[in-house]
């Protein structure tokens, strides 16, 4: 069984031939370039954060440790009340005296991603996923460098358009670092050269397990609509998320996707359900998954990631080859090849906005687009795999036409929460 390899690429450039792919090249050579523009250390470096909860939060200390010029300058959040408690509590932090956000940079509501980016040179991008293809799009129209968090999409029409942004900010010469953190650990990138390198020889088999408790909840409030009580719940909600096995298991399938060297399956055949998630106000997500992808070489890899109290947590992946073994966590070969990583693993989170920060200013840019499209469409393929109780070959999955992002964003009536019954839910 060979190895998927660059002189056999296969399906290395998924998209190929698909009319994103038509519409970056035809604008490719309008783009100015902003190369080399702050090659300066001492130039300061205007951030926004877009999405201030949790993740933007810790980002955007990561991003001000990075570089001595960077301030934070503009903040925007659905909501004020988030936006506020991150304002406090960046404040407070070690790089406090960096966050600069005057209130007129301070801004509310579906739009103020625009506001951030046009007054910024870097843009955190860390709300929702839903959201994340629109506001990656009007960034790299504005010409700004981007850190966005995983996933990059919800669904196929999602992907097809980050894929032709992400080919856009290659030719703009931008920086586009995505929050799939992995890539980021020296340890990760130490094992994965390995299984490069051929230390387990061919890949056979790869299994990623993603199982956790399950999510935290905002318990309705009067005053709310049901579509503020969707967003604030938002991980609960397919259509905001795209379900937790492309919400947080995407972690774990990228790691499939770069075991594999960035080739992606064929097809795959996904389950899954609902246990222990019932009752009112418990959004649509499923709260277990099991898909099997297989790619061209005959690889399979088995994938599961569950979301339920009172179960053992496991988040851990391996990988069989023709001459050994790969625990992934573990930074270890076992087999022809004894071998463990030794050295410093850093810390992630900091690399990636370190790395993000080197390259703006050396004028090198990063663009993580590829392997953060096809990671988080092999997700989306999975889920709606599971979803619809159908085996789906890749090309399927891709041109699918299931759009989950509303036409218009407004505060009123949410979606009605459906849950998705293999076998009755029908690919769209
Ligand atoms: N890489 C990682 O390890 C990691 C860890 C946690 C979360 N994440 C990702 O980061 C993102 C955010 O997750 P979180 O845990 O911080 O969630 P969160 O709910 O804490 O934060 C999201 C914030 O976005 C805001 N928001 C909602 N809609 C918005 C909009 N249209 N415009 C601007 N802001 C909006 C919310 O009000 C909230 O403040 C998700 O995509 C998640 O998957 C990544």
């Amino acid at each position: 069984m060979s190895q998927p390899t660059t002189e056999n690429p296969n399906r290395r450039d998924f998209l190929r031939g698909s009319a994103a792919v038509a519409a970056a090249g035809v604008l490719a050579s309008q783009y100015t370039i902003a190369h080399g523009a702050f090659a300066q250390g001492s130039d300061i470096l205007k951030v926004g954060l877009v999405g201030c909860g949790g993740r933007g939060s810790g980002a955007a200390v990561q991003a001000l440790s990075a570089d001595p010029g960077a301030r934070l300058t503009a903040m925007g959040d659905a909501f004020a009340d988030r936006l506020d408690a991150s304002l406090k509590n960046l404040k407070e932090t070690e790089v406090g005296d960096k966050v600069t956000v005057d209130p007129s940079m301070q801004f509310i509501g579906f739009d103020a991603y625009k506001q951030v980016i046009d007054n910024v040179d870097v843009v955190l991008l860390t709300s929702p996923p839903v959201f994340r293809p629109a506001q990656l799009a009007y960034a790299v129209d504005q010409g700004k460098h981007i850190f966005c968090e995983k996933p990059i999409a919800v669904d196929a029409p999602g992907v097809r358009q980050v894929f032709a942004i992400s080919n856009k900010a290659k030719e703009k010469k931008l920086s586009l670092v995505s929050g799939l953190c992995w890539r980021y650990d020296h340890g990760m990138r130490a094992t994965f050269e390995k299984i490069k390198e051929g230390a387990i020889g061919d890949v056979r088999l790869v299994q990623a397990t993603y199982n956790t408790s399950t999510l935290k909840k905002f318990p309705r409030q009067t005053g709310w609509s049901e579509m503020e009580f969707q967003l604030r719940n938002w991980q609960h909600f397919h259509w905001l998320s795209g379900d937790h096995n492309v919400e947080q298991h995407v972690h774990s399938i990228d790691k499939v996707l770069w075991a594999m060297q960035d080739q992606v399956p064929v097809r795959c055949t996904g389950t899954g359900g609902r246990q222990a998630r019932t009752g009112e106000e418990s959004g649509n997500v499923f709260d277990h998954f099991s898909v099997v992808y297989e790619f061209e070489n005959g690889v399979k890899a088995f994938t599961s990631c569950r979301q339920m109290d009172g179960c053992d947590g496991d988040v851990s992946d391996h990988v069989w080859g023709s001459k050994g073994y790969c625990d992934i966590f573990k930074h270890l070969t076992k087999g022809e090849t004894n071998w463990k990583f030794n050295g410093d693993k850093g810390n992630m989170y900091q690399t990636e906005h370190n790395e993000l920060f080197k390259s703006i200013r050396t004028g090198q840019p990063i663009n993580n687009g590829d392997y953060m499209t096809k990671s988080t469409m092999m997700a989306i393929m999975g889920r709606m795999s599971a979803y619809t109780g159908k085996m789906l070959t890749w090309d399927q999955a891709l041109n699918s036409k299931e759009n989950l992002t509303p036409e218009k964003w407004e505060f009123g009536p949410g979606r009605e929460p459906v849950i998705a019954t293999p076998g009755v839910t029908r690919f769209v």
